[in-house]
């Protein structure tokens, strides 16, 4: 597996991801996505919808707003300690890590701890890692990001997308006409102020999640828990993942967020560890209950098969959708010393381009009877034409964004109408007519 270095490398050569605002030094925990990773972010972000929305009869999606008045975040709790890292600063130099990350990583287990005394006390065995002095007190640092409306106004960039859901909850259920049990799915951006951003899109400043919020009767909890669980599992499976990089791991109450009662996160095996690629939450009424009471508005649901008014309980889903970039591009990367090029064995639903079409050679109007299949191909399918370099290089090149197939027009073309399909996953080669290429292409997709 390669380092998470060599992968922001591969994925800054291949178009994929780059530092954002590079030309300038960049910023910590800032990336941009290139032309294939864009196309390859927004095929998980349909899958999930698919998976999560479109294919399903109880849930429906949202697209609330990225900024919020700071009531908002009070009653979520999200501006509490709850929502805070603890910072580790050094005595001398301006560095500061991140208590948890870095004394798990010295002591080789769970911290077990918020207490910020304790943890004083334990890193009192280790040194800054920048200037190599002792580190200072340790304090909480919010996670939120602080924005000025107007002159004055502070307001908040969501530090999850969930909060939306919660707010517009009744109407979206008016409107919608579900009954319990529902889920509102939401994704897009959110921000948090973390203290060290680091393993490339692993822990970032300004990240997407894909957040699911099922609304349930109280009581049915875990069996609801459960049911999620399950399925978000199917979902990465479903696409490829290896399941033996994946697996579950239960929150200690030492680690449960502010909201939670109970949570287990989806784990993948990256070359750094085992890390959280997706929560699955039971939010009990945390949320609906606290915005009910700042807000003063009746959050309920009428229950009408007992007929009373509930205020419902809420299982989430919580991924993020830059994670699930990570998770997918490392179980399809390899290094094929046999080919001698790298192959991306991406799941075809994810590929940044579907089919890519090759004259063999740029002469002998081999590129006048490929444009024409080209232009047939790309209404129906991400496609992708090249005559530039030995055919050899653009197999290659086509092999490392994962693209499952090659349509190459060479001189028996001009003479029968026919090209070869080229499978990424062995380099065999079949030979079908033009004119039944569209649908020999689907049938392999
Ligand atoms: N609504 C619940 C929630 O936000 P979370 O465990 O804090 O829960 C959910 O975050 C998911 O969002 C994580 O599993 C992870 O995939 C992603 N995520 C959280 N912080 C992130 C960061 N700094 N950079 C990239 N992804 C992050």
């Amino acid at each position: 597996m390669i380092s998470i270095d060599d992968m922001a490398a591969f994925c800054k050569q291949k178009g994929l991801v780059y530092p954002s605002s590079e030309i300038y030094g960049g910023l910590a925990g800032f990336f941009d996505y290139g032309p294939y990773g864009v196309e390859l972010k927004r095929n998980i972000m349909n899958e999930w919808w698919k998976f999560m929305v479109s294919s399903r009869q109880d849930i429906v999606g949202m697209d609330g707003s990225i900024i919020s008045p700071k009531a908002v975040w009070e009653a979520s709790g999200h501006l509490s300690s709850g929502f805070a890292d603890i910072m580790l600063p050094c005595s001398k130099c301006k560095n500061s890590v991140r208590a948890d990350t870095f004394l798990e990583e010295k002591m080789g287990k769970a911290l077990g701890t918020r207490d910020l005394k304790k943890i004083d006390e334990l890193a009192k065995k280790y040194k800054c890692p920048v200037c190599g002095s002792p580190f200072a007190n340790s304090s909480l640092l919010n996670l939120m990001f602080p924005i000025t409306i107007g002159s004055s106004d502070t307001a908040f960039l969501r530090g999850e997308t969930t909060q939306m859901i919660y707010l517009d909850f009744k109407l979206v259920q008016n409107n919608s006409r579900l009954k319990l049990p529902f889920g509102i799915a939401q994704m897009g951006k959110a921000f948090r102020n973390e203290i060290s951003p680091r393993n490339f899109l692993f822990r970032m400043r300004e990240f997407e999640q894909m957040e699911m919020q099922f609304f349930i009767r109280p009581k049915e909890n875990k069996k609801w828990f459960e049911y999620w669980k399950k399925e978000r599992m199917k979902w990465f499976e479903s696409l490829g993942v290896d399941k033996k990089n994946l697996r579950f791991r239960k929150h200690t109450k030492d680690e449960l967020a502010h909201y939670a009662k109970s949570a287990e996160d989806i784990e993948y095996k990256f070359p750094f560890g085992w890390k959280e690629v997706e929560g699955i939450h039971d939010r009990g009424d945390w949320d609906l209950s606290n915005h009910s009471k700042h807000s003063k508005q009746k959050l309920t649901y009428f229950d009408d098969e007992k007929n009373e008014q509930i205020i419902p309980n809420i299982i989430e889903t919580s991924g993020g959708l830059d994670r699930a970039f990570l998770v997918f591009l490392y179980d399809a990367y390899d290094d094929d010393k046999k080919r001698g090029n790298k192959v991306l064995h991406l799941h075809p639903k994810l590929v940044p381009i579907k089919v890519a079409v090759f004259p063999l050679m740029k002469k002998d109007k081999l590129p006048d009877k490929a444009k024409p299949v080209f232009d047939m191909l790309k209404a129906e399918f991400a496609c992708f034409y090249d005559e530039s370099g030995s055919v050899g290089r653009r197999y290659a090149r086509m092999d490392e964004l994962g693209t499952p197939y090659c349509i190459t027009v060479d001189h028996q073309s001009l003479e029968d109408d026919t090209v070869t399909i080229r499978d990424r996953e062995d380099t065999s080669q079949v030979r079908v007519k033009i004119k039944d290429l569209k649908e020999k292409l689907k049938e392999l997709l």
